[in-house]
């Protein structure tokens, strides 16, 4: 039993590298579902159906909670699951409640009405299907007012990363960055909505200039499970810890190990 990190591909590393360095005696089983990805350009109905397959599976390889370390699914499919009920003792949880909670300045799990924040214009980097969910929005309103949110559909950066095509990825980022500045030429706060997106940070950060700051995931959704665990260290379990994917195991790994820098090897799922 350990704590599962689902993903379409390679971005949830960039959060369960942060949840291994605030949590080094957890074991943690990474689930890619290389096959399918990227999920951003799929339909929800799609997207649901891929990432409850891959949740199921990792719950019965012996996972009581899984992160879903995926926006794209956090955004498509992480509300129905939950409300189709998921098995006794099972949990799933996602990704944008810390981010969007640390864009507030709120702490961890205050439910109090939305209130006015210190940041009022934010640029959303996302995939086409987290753009077009609006989930972001949805989540930002039960917490602030006044926010003015201009989002950006990145199409083609996960691809291009999944493909380690790093230049490729550059040049995207940076006209999606042109793009997004055409609409909203001052944003205070970037968000990088994918989680494959912190892997292109640099340029991301480089694109919008020093004086924005770029929120990304990895080591806030880390804080959020190291309290949630906190409270519930039943659902940490113990035992078998690795790394799946539908994909190309040794692809794959070859790939993980170059983001890392770090070995890491992949098994097929
Ligand atoms: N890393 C994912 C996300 O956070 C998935 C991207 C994709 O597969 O398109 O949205």
């Amino acid at each position: 039993m350990a704590v599962g990190i689902f993903d379409s591909g390679l971005g949830g590393l960039t959060v369960l590298n942060a949840a291994q360095t605030r949590l080094p005696d957890v074991e943690f089983l990474y689930f890619a579902d290389s096959a399918h990805a990227p999920y951003g350009v799929r339909d929800a109905e799609d997207i649901y159906q891929l990432t409850r397959s891959a949740v199921n599976d990792l719950w019965n390889r012996g996972c009581n909670l899984v992160i879903l370390a995926c926006n794209t699914a956090s955004a498509a499919a992480l509300r129905r699951m939950q409300e189709e009920g998921v098995p006794e003792g099972k949990r799933v949880l996602g990704v944008f409640v810390p981010l969007i909670e640390a864009l507030t300045e709120r702490q961890w799990g205050d439910n109090s009405p939305p209130r006015e924040v210190e940041t009022k214009h934010v640029a959303l980097f996302a995939t086409p299907a987290t753009v077009s969910s609006r989930a972001f929005q949805r989540e930002l309103a039960f917490r602030a007012i006044g926010v003015d949110v201009e989002a950006q559909s990145c199409g083609g950066v996960v691809d291009a990363i999944e493909d380690g095509d790093m230049i490729l990825a550059e040049a995207l980022v940076r006209s999606h960055v042109d793009a997004l500045k055409r609409k909203m030429p001052h944003p205070q706060a970037a968000i990088l909505g994918c989680t494959h997106y912190p892997l292109m940070e640099k340029s991301f950060q480089e694109a919008l200039g020093p004086g924005v700051k770029v929120f990304r995931q990895g080591s806030l959704v880390a804080d959020s499970l190291v309290d949630y665990l906190g409270r519930h260290p039943d659902m940490a379990g113990a035992g078998k810890g690795g790394y799946l994917t539908t994909g190309d195991p040794r692809r794959v790994s070859d790939r993980a190990t170059q983001f890392l820098r770090r070995q890491i090897s992949f098994e097929a799922a």
